[in-house]
């Protein structure tokens, strides 16, 4: 792969959007390469993602605004939905994702975040969709996510004024969950990817499922999503080890890590 690198460390794989002197553009390169790598992923072996961007001053800042210049109008709904459809395989990606924002998350960067279940940033972090001032609206799925995470009146003044914001301001409206230091990000991001980890895997994929699927549908019908997962749970050997190491009051046992299954 040429622009994206995929690093394996224990159960966590390290996604990173390689392209630097672009500031981690998402061209269509990019996208298929992600495509590809997300298809690559060893499930078995994989309980948790992070996705980052290299270098230390962008996270991904946007399409790329060259490729999209001449595009005409049937191939700027193509590519659209090239965007959309990597984008929504990494939302409904069986296990949780992490973004680790390391700077410019602008346009598709912004975009490609909120795809992500949890994000967290640096301080040197910058937000924002400014697709009206190139004169097209945010195309990979902003203006859906980005009132979905932050609420209509926010998203709607964020996409309307193309403004930027600063990551102490993404804290405040909930468009990440913290905020670190430049160094240590990925620390950050690797500690929490790791203590998801640790958990039952099949029930960590299906609180995922359940928080997803019942987020599209009513709250009678949610409900029977997350029945049906829960249920699924007590078929599990996690399910049997973890309550049992509870039911036995062994401090020692407690504390140990259950030999968590993966299938
Ligand atoms: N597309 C293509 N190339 C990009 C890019 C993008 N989105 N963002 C940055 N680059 C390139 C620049 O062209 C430049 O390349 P050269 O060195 O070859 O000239 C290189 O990255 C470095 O960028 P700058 O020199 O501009 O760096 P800076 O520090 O002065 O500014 C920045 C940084 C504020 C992020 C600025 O690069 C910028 O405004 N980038 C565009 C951000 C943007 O508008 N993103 C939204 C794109 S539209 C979109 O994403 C649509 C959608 O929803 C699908």
């Amino acid at each position: 792969m040429e622009f994206i690198t995929f690093e394996q460390q224990d159960f966590v794989g390290i996604i990173t959007i390689n392209r630097p002197k672009a500031l981690n553009a998402l061209n269509s390169s990019v996208l298929e390469e992600l495509d590809k790598t997300l298809d690559q992923v060893d499930l078995s072996n994989t309980r948790c993602l992070i996705l980052t961007g290299a270098g230390d001053k962008s996270f991904v800042a946007g399409a790329d605004i060259g490729e999209m210049s001449t595009l005409t109008k049937a191939e700027g709904e193509a590519f659209g939905k090239k965007g959309n459809d990597v984008f929504r395989k990494l939302e409904t990606f069986p296990i949780p994702v992490i973004a680790a924002i390391n700077g410019f998350a602008l346009g598709g960067g912004c975009e490609i975040a909120m795809s992500c279940d949890i994000r967290i940033c640096s301080d040197n972090a910058i937000f924002g969709q400014p697709e009206v001032g190139l004169g097209i609206t945010p195309g990979f799925g902003g203006t859906q996510r980005l009132a979905r995470t932050v609420g209509v009146g926010m998203a709607k003044q964020m996409i309307y004024t193309g403004r930027n914001i600063k990551s102490d301001e993404a804290f405040r409206i909930g468009l990440v969950n913290a905020v670190y230091p430049q160094e240590e990000l990925m620390d950050a991001a690797k500690k929490l990817a790791s203590t998801i980890s640790m958990n039952a895997p099949i029930a960590v994929r299906n609180c995922k499922k359940a928080i997803n699927d019942g987020l599209q549908v009513d709250m009678d019908a949610a409900i029977v999503i997350e029945e049906k997962l829960f249920g699924d749970c007590f078929e599990t050997e996690d399910q049997k080890a973890g309550m049992g190491n509870f039911l036995e009051k062994d401090k020692e046992k407690k504390l140990k890590v259950v030999p968590f299954q993966n299938k």
